[in-house]
């Protein structure tokens, strides 16, 4: 089952702008099912460790601040091939990059401010879903 499983979250810029409805229904139309979500704030300890791979990188900073200033939802998502085809609907890390028809080129602002994230991995997807979500918060 944790093949077929992604994480996700809808970040402070999205939330702030008013599109979680509209970032849940192109998730809930492109086949996933949600399999737990909840509205929820990044500590920067939180925020340090889930992007620990880019500490040495020079945005690091900006990017915990962003990611910590406000609310963000959280959510596991269940699809065949889940991992995969969920970074084909966010689109490009750069919304100036992205496909037209993802959820990056219809919500991002900037590569900083890119209203969602997905797992990019199996092994990290379910990393990232233990780390929000217990068990029994999985259905
Ligand atoms: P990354 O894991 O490369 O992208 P993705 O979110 O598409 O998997 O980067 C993580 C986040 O770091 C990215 O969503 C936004 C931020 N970031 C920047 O602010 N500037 C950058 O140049 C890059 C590469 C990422």
């Amino acid at each position: 089952m944790a093949t077929n499983r992604t994480f996700t979250m809808i970040k402070p810029d999205a939330v702030e702008n008013g599109h979680i409805g509209g970032i849940l229904n192109m998730i809930t139309e492109g086949g996933f099912r949600i399999v737990a979500m909840k509205l929820t704030q990044l500590t920067v300890a939180d925020a340090q460790a889930f992007y620990a791979v880019h500490s040495e990188r020079p945005f690091f900073g900006e990017l915990v601040e962003f990611m910590t200033r406000g609310p963000i939802v959280a959510a596991i998502l269940e699809k065949d091939n889940a991992v995969e085809d969920f970074r084909t609907l966010i689109g490009a890390t750069n919304p100036a990059e992205a496909t037209e028809g993802t959820i990056r080129k219809k919500y991002a602002t900037s590569i900083g401010e890119n209203a969602v994230h997905g797992s990019d991995s199996d092994e990290n997807a379910a990393i990232e879903g233990a780390f929000h979500f217990a068990g029994r918060e999985q259905f």
